[in-house]
């Protein structure tokens, strides 16, 4: 199945958005990095839309870890979208794009005091508070800056998806997040309650990623919300958001059947508007912090085809200029993706073939047996739905430099993220010949 704004030209060619693939391939290189910012514009506007047509208070933080550098968090600041970081890095590039710091959200579970100070200096929006230890450094550096700060509690309400489905056990067994059943929780609610300096909004829980229905969003709601009535009456809390986080599905390959983005989001604010009134609640703000769903099918990675290793009766291998290094999702959860012969898009296919990359390791294979026309060293592959987790969970293995990234925008093409070099790869070693003492001879 073709993507959205995907066609095949009158050459024969792949053409994403008004351009043609091949004429990419060929004036930035291979492997390359695609994205359809159009698409993510539809997406960021399909989650807002759902919202506004709900009449709640929300916000979309796009969950950086999917793809960060410069240009994207740019573009997510002019959708008017905000911004979820997960560490000092993200939140770097989030200043140096100049996104409003007001709109920039702090995760992770093990912040260090330096990124905690980091981002208190930065005003950010909110941090969204893991675990006491980060409680503990939040407070004491926000009454040394004399700065205030807003907080979400993460918790763990007890859903948990796995792709398909959803186990309310074993949900306490999580690195992230304040355990409910324990107490923690409600401890941790009556800390930040209790300090000068920070401005307990509301609450956090993320319940997977990758999903393809609403049962677990509700579920979630559901359970948040009978906590918030007991921590009500425990301790006088009365959130003001409530931050459902992400994991919207996306389709890498044709078993993959996610929802129209606005349907997540009708679920969600119709089961808060439900737990809220029944349980007496004013509707509070709803945020959420889609990654994948915003820019993973929005992504295309080009490949040159080089060596071909065929074993009778057994498969063709055919190698490309990538692997692992620009995409690990296939070596490290077995994902499943599609590809297209971009020179070769109008042909019938007539073969099948394995795609390897490039690593010195076995599990280096990107696709297994793809259907693709006759295929020939110097064919341009074109792996789709690879905009999320790709460039941003790209390695140096083997000293392979990672990609351009390649921006195509009403037809247009700007390269946002330049390739790396051999000089950019090297350029923090230290050679023990420049620093070594000179070796005292001994007589
Ligand atoms: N919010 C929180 C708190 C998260 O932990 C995550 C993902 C997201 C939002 C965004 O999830 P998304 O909408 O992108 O599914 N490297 C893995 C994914 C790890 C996701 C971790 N957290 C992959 O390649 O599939």
């Amino acid at each position: 199945m073709m993507k959205n704004n995907h066609r095949i030209n009158e050459n024969g060619n792949l053409e994403i958005n008004g351009a043609d693939t091949t004429r990419l391939a060929e004036k930035y290189g291979t492997p390359l990095y695609l994205y359809d910012v159009d698409d993510i514009c539809d997406r960021a506007q399909a989650f807002r839309q759902a919202f506004e047509e709900e009449g709640v208070g929300y916000q979309v933080a796009y969950a950086s870890k999917a793809f960060s550098c410069v240009a994207i968090f740019e573009l997510m600041d002019e959708l008017g979208l905000s911004l979820d970081v997960v560490s000092g890095g993200e939140l770097y590039t989030a200043v140096k794009a100049e996104f409003p710091p007001e709109r920039i959200h702090f995760h992770g579970n093990n912040k260090t005091p330096d990124e905690i100070e980091m981002a208190v200096n930065a005003g950010i929006g909110c941090f969204v508070v893991d675990n006491f230890h980060e409680l503990t450094w939040l407070m004491a550096i926000t009454d040394s800056l004399e700065r205030d700060m807003n907080v979400l509690l993460r918790i763990t309400p007890g859903v948990e998806a796995h792709t398909h489905e959803y186990i309310s056990t074993g949900q306490e067994d999580s690195k992230f997040g304040f355990d409910i059943t324990s107490g923690q929780a409600e401890a941790a609610i009556t800390q930040v309650m209790g300090h000068g300096r920070l401005n307990l909004l509301g609450v956090h829980c993320h319940i997977g990623s990758q999903i393809f229905d609403t049962t677990g969003f509700v579920s979630a709601v559901h359970e948040v919300f009978s906590h918030l009535d007991q921590w009500r009456a425990s301790t006088g809390f009365v959130p003001e958001v409530v931050n459902l986080g992400g994991g919207f599905g996306i389709r890498y390959n044709d078993e993959d059947t996610p929802l129209p983005l606005g349907d997540y989001v009708k679920a969600m604010v119709s089961a808060v508007k439900h737990e809220s009134s029944e349980r007496n609640f004013s509707v509070p703000e709803i945020w959420i912090e889609p990654g994948r769903a915003l820019v993973g099918e929005a992504g295309t990675t080009l490949y040159t085809v080089g060596a071909r290793k065929s074993i009778p009766g057994i498969r063709d291998y055919i190698s490309v200029d990538g692997g692992m290094t620009d995409n690990l999702r296939p070596a490290l959860y077995q994902a499943k993706y599609e590809a297209l012969v971009a020179n070769k898009a109008g042909l019938e296919k007539s073969e099948t073939v394995s795609v390897a990359g490039k690593c010195c390791e076995s599990g280096d294979m990107l696709i297994w047996d793809l259907q693709v026309p006759e295929l020939n060293q110097g064919d341009i592959l074109a792996v789709t739905s690879t905009g999320a987790y790709g460039y941003s969970m790209a390695s140096n293995y083997n000293r392979i430099a990672r990609p351009p990234v390649v921006f195509i925008r009403g037809g247009e093409d700007a390269c946002v993220v330049e390739r790396e070099t051999y000089e950019n790869m090297t350029s923090l070693d230290r050679s023990m010949k420049q620093t070594k003492e000179p070796v005292q001879q001994v007589r």
